[in-house]
């Protein structure tokens, strides 16, 4: 199954950039390889029983391949590894700092750069100097760790998706952004004085993977100027976004990622990012903003759970390994290949009738469990039933979105196929596909779930459950 040019799932302004080949390839070769294990069916059959059929407590060496998720899970470049030997551990003033600062500035332009353990902390400090009991966050989707530090300051965060965002077969392009008259709507019924800032998800992760226009931006950025609202992105994915701009939206086609992202960074007045998807290291997130008051309260509580503002809880390798990582992911070569090979992946399972979230996003491919398992109800967990027999079928490690993780709450039962950056090959996501294709063929047969233990919050983690 050779991935081509001329292939519908590469976008077609991708086609036109398309070098002279059809096949894309991966934009690297390997020096370094780690083995993964081959498992037998009856070995895996032993090792899902052990882990109460729940994929979290399965040990990783188990797993043949593991697409639980993108984060901290991308290869480091050669370039990285050089850099982190230059690192320098110094407490305060470290020069890595200062190219890590230098790095983060050079594309999301913000006056002040917070390095952080991850994104979560950068999380925790922003909302916890901006936001009290009875705020209102908008967001277009938030992610499950900014939803819970929102809440935790007693404020509410609140998911603003269009309608087309909800729908999984719809193909729009731009699934991720802001419902921009809600929004609107919102800060009209509550007051602007209840909503401390603004905030988009580029990409938007629990929505699919699926970017924001930077029409959206702007239309967004209006909203808050005319209300004085500051508006912040979570960055994780920014690259992927700007990557989807450049292939989707009308201007764009000539820009550069890098361009298209300053472009976009230049309508906010700061973010929160995780290193860990977008900044291709395995640790590492950073806060930024333009305003100065805000910045020394986030360095004064940085100092108190992360550490110096020099280094944030980081190590001065990991500030370098970022650096460099943020200088890679933009490169065009690599962002073609990322996107193309997330797409392969979405249309072939999906064009021998397995129901996805459509279009493919730029992280990762949502499968509808409820669609794929229409016998089985959402209290008997269709979406952990379905990655437990990807891992019996092929040793894949999948994860539940659903109603394990979100209870009633749950709109959809998704599984996530989540593909780690620089780390699987062509013939890794074939395999994935005949997997797939495998267990679609027996839909019919797999059986649902039921609990038989449950943690009192974000039970998904530790949740164990049996065959009915
Ligand atoms: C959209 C989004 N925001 C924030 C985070 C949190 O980042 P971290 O895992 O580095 O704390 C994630 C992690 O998956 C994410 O996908």
């Amino acid at each position: 199954m050779p991935k081509t040019c001329s292939d519908p799932a590469i976008p077609s302004a991708a086609r036109n950039v398309a070098l002279a080949f059809r096949t894309i390839i991966e934009p690297f070769k390997i020096k370094s390889v780690e083995p993964i294990r081959s498992t037998t069916r009856e070995e895996r059959e032993r090792h899902l029983r052990a882990a109460h059929y729940n994929l979290f407590l399965l040990p990783a060496e188990n797993v043949l391949i593991d697409l639980l998720t993108d984060s901290g899970t991308g290869a480091m470049s050669s370039r990285q590894w050089a850099a982190m030997m230059v690192g320098d551990e110094s407490y305060a003033g470290s020069p890595s700092f200062e190219r890590f600062r230098h790095a983060v500035q050079g594309i999301f332009g913000y006056k002040h750069v917070i390095p952080t353990h991850q994104g979560r902390a950068a999380e925790r400090i922003l909302f916890s100097v901006m936001c009290k009991k009875g705020d209102v966050v908008p967001n277009n989707a938030h992610f499950d760790t900014t939803r819970a530090n929102v809440e935790f300051t007693g404020a509410e965060a609140l998911d603003l998706p269009t309608r087309e965002g909800l729908e999984p077969s719809n193909p729009g392009l731009f699934k991720g952004n802001m419902d921009v008259a809600a929004l609107e709507g919102l800060i009209g019924r509550v007051g602007r004085d209840r909503v401390p800032l603004v905030m988009l998800t580029v990409t938007n992760n629990a929505g699919g993977g699926q970017p924001v226009s930077m029409e959206n931006v702007r239309a967004v950025r209006a909203v808050c100027r005319r209300y004085d609202i500051p508006l912040y992105f979570d960055a994780c994915r920014f690259a992927e976004n700007a990557y989807l701009i450049k292939l989707r939206e009308t201007g764009y086609e000539t820009k550069t990622p890098k361009a298209i992202a300053q472009e976009m960074f230049a309508l906010g007045d700061g973010c929160t990012m995780s290193a860990k998807k977008d900044g291709l290291a395995n640790i590492g997130g950073f806060l930024c903003t333009n305003d100065d008051r805000l910045a020394q309260q986030e360095k004064d509580l940085l100092i108190l759970t992360e550490g110096y503002p020099t280094y944030g809880g980081l190590a001065g390798r990991d500030l370098e390994a970022i650096a460099v990582g943020l200088e890679e992911v933009l490169d065009e070569d690599y962002l073609r290949y990322r996107i193309v090979s997330t797409a392969y992946l979405g249309k072939h399972i999906a064009q021998a009738g397995v129901p996805i979230v459509q279009p493919p996003g730029g992280h990762a491919i949502y499968i509808d469990a409820r669609a794929f398992l229409p016998h089985i109800p959402p209290r008997q967990f269709p979406g952990v039933a379905l990655a437990a027999e990807l891992y019996l079928e092929g040793g894949i490690r999948s994860v539940e979105i659903g109603t394990l993780m979100f209870g009633d709450a749950a709109k959809m039962d998704l599984v996530r196929l989540a593909i780690p950056r620089r780390v699987y090959t062509q013939s890794h996501i074939d395999y994935v596909i005949e997997v797939v294709l495998e267990v679609w063929k027996r839909h019919e047969q797999i059986r649902g779930l039921q609990l038989t233990y449950e943690a009192p919050f974000l039970r998904h983690f530790t949740a164990r459950l049996e065959p009915l």
